[in-house]
């Protein structure tokens, strides 16, 4: 480990992403009860109770991250890896774009898409602005402030939440040699770049119904050494893989934004495509089941950054629905606002 790098950089930077979100959040919060009063009133303020224990869940996973760093799951520069020329080019987009998501609040519409964004092909649940984006997620646009925007809903640590799962991974993988590994819903690719990062041999692969998100993936994958993951535009409920042919599968912050029948498709064709003895690994928001004291996030959260399929999300059964694929050893883990289910297909 390089002497500069200590656990004490790494809280101060954490925490300093922290802090910069949430005077994003209260500036933005703030300026929208001047535009639009009425969504403002919507908005429930977090008791200094709960607030409290969202800092204390944040602190646990700081520590879990930097502890896996130090174990040597993934290396310390991973720690501070974060797409920095893209957050100072793309921050006043984020502001530029706001008028606009004011408009659609006001306006109560969530599924407006410009007249040149092709719209064919797509399940209509797909459809949707979902987090207020404009043009949802069918735009160069709205690829290039995804990331900018996750960092800042979750204070700087939607990263940590997603390293969460390579522990499991490197746990569960018994396979050697040349594995595969395959990130469902990759999005502009940040799961996969962790995952280069930890598995530097492995093949990696990707999809996602979003053109813009590949391209954005791909463009921000082939600046990093190692083979260049292979990504395809598909549908997560019709994965166009042979059977069998995954010793991993990673699914990141897809499940809440699934309608119920699609999750339980996605988790069986997850179950279709990986090898028996393959790991599946979820990363997904936290559920009502295992943090009922969040539940005041959670009951906005549908609201706030329109989720549509949140709300029946948070009592979904993913367990249930991983056993009735196929599944078994299934194992939850909660961190922060995350949860994380670990399951295997049986060895034949
Ligand atoms: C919240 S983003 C998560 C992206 C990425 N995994 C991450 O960690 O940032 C959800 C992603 O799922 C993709 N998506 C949604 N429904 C999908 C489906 N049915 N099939 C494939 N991708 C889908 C979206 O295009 C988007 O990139």
């Amino acid at each position: 480990m390089p002497d500069t790098i200590t656990k004490l950089t790494y809280q101060t930077f954490q925490h300093g992403k922290n802090y910069f979100g949430l005077a994003h959040k209260y500036l933005s919060s703030q300026i929208m009860s001047l535009v639009s009063p009425q969504m403002q009133r919507n908005y429930r303020p977090i008791s200094p109770e709960l607030l409290l224990k969202i800092q204390t869940r944040l602190n646990q996973l700081l520590e879990a991250d930097w502890n896996d760093a130090e174990k040597g799951v993934y290396p310390h520069s991973l720690l501070f890896d974060n797409p920095w020329t893209d957050f100072f080019r793309y921050y006043p987009e984020v502001w530029l774009d706001m008028p606009q998501i004011w408009q659609r609040l006001n306006q109560k519409n969530y599924q407006d898409f410009s007249a040149n964004v092709p719209k064919d092909g797509y399940p209509s649940y797909y459809l949707q602005n979902f987090h207020h984006q404009t043009n949802g997620y069918l735009s160069d646009l709205s690829a290039n402030l995804y990331d900018l925007q996750v960092e800042l809903l979750f204070g700087g640590s939607a990263d940590p939440m997603r390293r969460r799962i390579l522990a499991p991974l490197k746990e569960n993988l018994k396979a050697t040699g040349q594995v595969r590994i395959l990130d469902v819903a990759c999005g502009t690719g940040r799961t996969l770049k962790l995952l280069r990062n930890a598995f530097p041999q492995a093949s990696l692969f990707g999809t996602d119904l979003s053109p813009a998100y590949l391209r954005k993936a791909n463009q921000e994958l082939s600046q990093i050494p190692g083979e260049l993951p292979q990504l395809l535009q598909a549908n997560a409920e019709e994965l166009p893989y042979l059977d069998n042919y995954f010793h991993a599968i990673t699914c990141v912050f897809l499940f809440h934004e699934l309608p119920a029948a699609a999750r339980q498709n996605v988790i069986d064709q997850c179950f279709r495509v990986v090898q028996p003895g393959g790991v599946f690994v979820i990363c997904d928001s936290i559920q009502m089941s295992d943090s009922p004291e969040m539940l005041p996030v959670m009951d906005s959260f549908h609201e706030t950054f329109h989720e549509p399929y949140y709300k029946h999300y948070i009592t979904d059964d993913l367990g249930q629905r991983l056993e009735k694929a196929g599944f078994e050893d299934i194992s939850e883990q909660v961190h922060f606002m995350s949860k994380y289910l670990i399951a295997r297909k049986p060895a034949q």
